[in-house]
């Protein structure tokens, strides 16, 4: 198939390039690269031994997208373009519901018109809100507690109604549970704009000396060692996973919803531990408050994922922290041309 991928230079949506053409699949990248460095395209051309076709430009000009849509015969689109920063979210609302919804629509508008009615969503596990128990499974109800979180509720809502509206959209949701790691060259990895708020980002940039020590967010949660648990996936397992929501799609029309986790929670301080012993470097830490908002406990229950679209991970926690260290390591400062 021939995939338009947004946001297809960005961490989750780059690792997803190269398993589309592992796959035979043909990719067109469509980015503005708001949250994304361009060398990423180098890297994406080296790896895969293609010159990548890049669209740039924003999801919120519409004649960008008519022209992009105009000029490339696309089968199905894979959507990652969106801002996913919580705090940041919180301070600039709007800016929030502009980029990620009314990006939305607009892709969705233009989809339409072109009558190109096959797409895979980047959701997440935020959908399942602080009132669900574990394991989390897609029938729960969905709620949010931040405008961010709000995004993928409602993009979720709308892209059910438009396949209750007419039948012939297949449409694919994915709830990501913790993305870390890195492809295994360590050409290509997750490089979050000024200080982290995701933990292995901030772990390797400590480990690398850019920062300190690690604040490890509250030890009094009702967890097993009191620090917060996540069900951290391999971003190459989740880049897969989208291969396999291609297929659904074609096999089964409507809107259709997927957790994409491994079913297994981990706490921060075990997370710190598998990544000393993988790494053989030391993470300093100091246990501080909770971070607002914050819950405990979050796992997936992978049982649908496994029996309707055939997904299992594959990548361990060893491999997770061995890979996003080696990218780490091997990029202290991000992309550049070489
Ligand atoms: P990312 O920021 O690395 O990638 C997003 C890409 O979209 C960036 O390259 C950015 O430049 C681009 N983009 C943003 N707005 C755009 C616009 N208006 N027009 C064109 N391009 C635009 O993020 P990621 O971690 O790869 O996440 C991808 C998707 O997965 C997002 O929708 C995110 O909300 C979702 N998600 C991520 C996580 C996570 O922890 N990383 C968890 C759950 C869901
Ligand atoms: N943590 C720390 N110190 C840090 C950063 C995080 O102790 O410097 C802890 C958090 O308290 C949490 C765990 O590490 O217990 C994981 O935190 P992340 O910020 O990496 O991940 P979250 O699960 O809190 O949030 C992620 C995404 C959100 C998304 C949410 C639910 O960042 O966008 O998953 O899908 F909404």
């Amino acid at each position: 198939m021939r995939v338009l991928v947004t946001g297809g230079a960005g961490y989750i949506g780059s690792h997803t390039v190269l398993a589309l053409i592992e796959h035979q699949h043909d990719v067109i990248i469509l980015d503005n690269f708001s949250n994304s460095h361009p060398l990423v395209i180098n890297r994406l051309n080296e790896l895969s031994g293609q010159t990548m076709k890049v669209y740039t430009g924003d999801l919120l000009d519409k004649s960008f997208l008519n022209n992009v849509f105009e000029q490339e015969t696309i089968d199905a689109v894979i959507h990652f373009a969106g801002f996913k920063s919580v705090g940041e979210s919180v301070a600039e609302p709007l800016k929030y519901y502009e980029n990620n919804i009314t990006g939305t629509l607009n892709l969705l508008e233009v989809m339409k018109a072109y009558q190109i009615k096959n797409l895979v969503f980047s959701s997440s596990a935020t959908v399942y809100g602080a009132n669900n128990p574990l394991p989390f499974k897609e029938p729960m109800p969905t709620s949010a507690t931040n405008p961010y979180g709000y995004t993928k509720v409602m993009i979720e809502q709308i892209l059910n109604d438009l396949a209750v509206s007419d039948s012939t959209w297949s449409i694919t949701n994915l709830r990501y549970f913790n993305p870390i790691g890195a492809h295994k060259s360590g050409r290509i990895g997750e490089l979050p704009s000024g200080i982290p708020n995701n933990l292995m980002p901030y772990i390797t940039q400590v480990a690398v000396g850019i920062r300190s020590h690690l604040s490890v967010f509250g030890n009094d949660f009702d967890t097993i060692d009191g620090t917060g648990v996540r069900d951290y996936i391999h971003v190459l397992d989740l880049a897969r996973g989208h291969v396999l929501a291609l297929k659904k799609n074609q096999e089964e029309r409507g809107a259709k919803v997927y957790n994409l986790g491994t079913g297994h929670g981990i706490s921060v301080l075990q997370l710190i531990q598998a990544f000393e012993q993988e790494n053989h470097v030391k993470i300093p830490y100091e246990v501080v408050e909770r971070r607002a908002g914050d819950i405990g406990e979050v796992y997936a229950d992978g049982t649908k994922a496994k029996e309707e679209l055939g997904f299992q991970t594959e990548q361990t926690i060893s491999d997770m922290v061995r890979d996003s260290w080696n990218w780490q390591k091997n990029n202290p400062n991000g992309y550049t041309q070489d």
